[in-house]
Parts: structure tokens; sequence; C-alpha cells
């Protein structure tokens, strides 16, 4: 029987660090060179993010580099700020959304789907509330606008939010409010809303691209492209070809442990295992040797177990 134990596989997501790959790949080759070796593709959900991108990117190049959006199928509800809809509120006012388009303004307290294009007064929000800004704007001018001067046009999760604003809005103005409907999706199936588009992207007109590259040169903003360009890009997640010692308690009758086409075939049994576990993704097994170039060493005189080492990479 073998017995193999502690094989540590966890990788945590939580401080998400990024990784710069300066090799050229299409976004399908480079997806699948991040999920081998860390997380995936890189997901960026603020404005800090997408200033530590722009940080890891080496200062001699100035072209675009693949981050993990893609064009999904479903066009979906999301806000401004990154957040999705799970808490479901919306207040639309009744016929609405009737999709002549996908951004949203507040109008009398109640929500309607506008196109994205049309000029209107906005709502930014910072720490201190909220403030309407008198100046027409579209839709992703007015995003621009409250993230620079302030956080991001605004989230409302319930009907007190969806009141504070109602208040300080003008009647007889539409206003926008941070809600748009999008079909980009992160490669990692997060489903955040965060986009940071460039001036006129992501373009309305189809075969104008279908993953997204994050542009150096203009302050991390993104723009299409075909997926088949080649450009260097950003992984997320923590490395994932850590070296794992096992030690492995081995018993044998009639075989000698130490006999190397035995441990050649004990490696290839475990390395099966492992692949139908589907963890053995690039990585290599191999036997540790002890101090004398043995493998294994005998335990006991009276027993016939043998210790080994077993060195996973
Ligand atoms: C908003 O206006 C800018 C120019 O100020 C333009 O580049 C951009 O495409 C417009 N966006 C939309 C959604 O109309
Ligand atoms: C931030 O506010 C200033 C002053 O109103 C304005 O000139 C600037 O264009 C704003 N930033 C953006 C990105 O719109
Ligand atoms: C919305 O986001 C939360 C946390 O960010 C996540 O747990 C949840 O699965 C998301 N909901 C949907 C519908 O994707």
């Amino acid at each position: 029987m073998l017995i193999l134990a502690g094989i540590l596989w966890s990788s945590s997501a939580l401080s998400r660090p990024y990784h710069y790959i300066n090799v050229r790949m299409s976004w399908p080759e480079a997806q699948s060179y991040c999920r081998e070796r860390f997380t995936d593709l890189a997901t960026v959900d603020s404005m800090d993010e997408v200033n530590r991108l722009v940080n890891i990117v080496d200062a001699g190049y100035s072209g675009s580099v693949w981050i993990g959006l893609k064009r999904g199928t479903q066009k979906r509800w999301g806000w401004s700020n990154g957040e999705n809809t799970t808490s479901q509120y919306y207040n639309w006012a009744s016929g609405q959304p009737n999709g002549d388009g996908d951004c949203v303004v507040i109008y009398y307290g109640v929500w309607h789907d506008m196109s994205c294009s049309y000029k209107q007064y906005f709502v930014c929000y910072e720490n201190s509330g909220y403030i309407l800004i008198q100046s027409t704007k579209n839709w992703t001018d007015a995003q621009s606008y409250c993230r620079q001067n302030y956080t991001d046009l605004p989230t409302i999760h319930n009907s007190e939010q969806n009141n504070q604003i109602n208040q300080i809005l003008l009647s007889e103005n539409y206003i926008w409010i941070g809600l748009f409907l999008d079909s980009w999706e992160w490669s990692d199936k997060w489903s955040l809303f965060f986009r940071h588009w460039a001036a006129g992207q992501p373009s309305q007109s189809s075969g104008s691209g279908d993953c997204v590259g994050m542009s150096t040169a203009d302050s991390g903003k993104w723009a299409q492209y075909s997926c088949d360009l080649q450009q260097p890009f950003i992984c997320h997640g923590d490395k994932l070809n850590r070296k794992q010692i096992v030690r492995l308690k081995l018993s044998c009758n009639e075989c000698t442990l130490n006999d190397p086409s035995l441990q050649t075939s004990i490696l290839h049994e475990i390395s099966e295992k492992l692949k139908s576990m589907g963890l053995e993704s690039e990585s290599k097994l191999s036997w540790r040797k002890r101090e004398d170039e043995k493998v294994f060493d005998q335990e006991s005189n009276y027993m016939a177990n043998s210790n080994n080492e077993c060195k996973k990479q």
C-alpha cells in the first residue's frame, strides 16, 4: 500500500500578485500559459489595481498587454465601481428597461436605460457623499470625470441611497448613475464589472476584436484587439511550481525498493494518480537521493519497511 501524505496544493488569490510576462502570445495562448503557471490572466477591479498593472510592465515597453477580459455571450447589468447586481435592488420606471441603451439615468427617482452617448448631467460619489455635476457629458466621460475628481459614478444598493441621490437632483433632468449593461467577461469568470476603457472603446461595430489589452502608454486604459494578435501579457495569482517534498513509507515483500526500475514505476504510478485527480500540470516527480545516494532507507531489520523521499517540483 502506498500512502501519499501532505501534498499542499492551495493557492491564495487574496493578494492577487500580478506577473508581467514579456513573451508575445495570442490571447488564448496567454490564457493557457497563465492557467498553467499561475491562476489566470489578470483581472482588475479598481483604479489602484490599474496603477499596479501599469507599474509592473517593463519601462521599455510602451505597447499594449493582454489582460483577462474577453467578449462574452450574454449582457448583464453591473455597476461602474465594479460591483455586480447581486443585491438585486433595481428601481426601474414602469416599462423600463426597454432596451434603448446600455447606460442608466435616474429621472424623478426612477431609472431609465438610455444610449451611453447622450450627454447628461451626472452624480459622482466620494466618502463624503453624492455630488451633482452640472455639466453634460456622455456616460463614459462622466465616469472618467468622477474617477479622476471623486471616486466613481454612484452605486445604488437600496431605496435609502436612491432617495439620497434623488434629493440632490434637479427635477426635469436626466442624471447618469453608475449602472450599465455589458457583455465582457473575465477569464476566471469572476463576476466583476470594473472597466477602464480608452476613449471610443469598446467599439459598437462588430469585428473590432473580442479580446482586451491594456495600453501602457494611455495610463492603463483598455482597448479591443483581435485575439490572434501576439503581445505580452499579465497573469495573476501565485506561482504554481512550488517544490513539495513528500515523505513516503513503503513496504515491500520479496522486492528491493532500491531497484531503479521499481522506483521508476512507483513514480509513474503516483504521477498517474495525481493526473487523475487533476493535480499534475507541468510538474515533475523525482526521487530525492539520500546522502548515501540511496533513495530508500531501511527502517528496521525486523520489518520490511523502508523510508524514502520523493521530490515534487
Ligand atoms: C463620449 O465622448 C467621447 C469624446 O468626448 C468619445 O470619445 C466617446 O466615444 C464617447 N462615448 C460614447 C459612449 O459615446
Ligand atoms: C476633473 O475636474 C476638472 C475641473 O472641473 C476638469 O477640468 C477635468 O477635466 C476633470 N477630469 C476629467 C477626467 O474629466
Ligand atoms: C457578485 O459578486 C460577489 C462578490 O464579489 C460574488 O460572490 C457573486 O458570485 C457575484 N454574483 C454573480 C451573479 O456573479
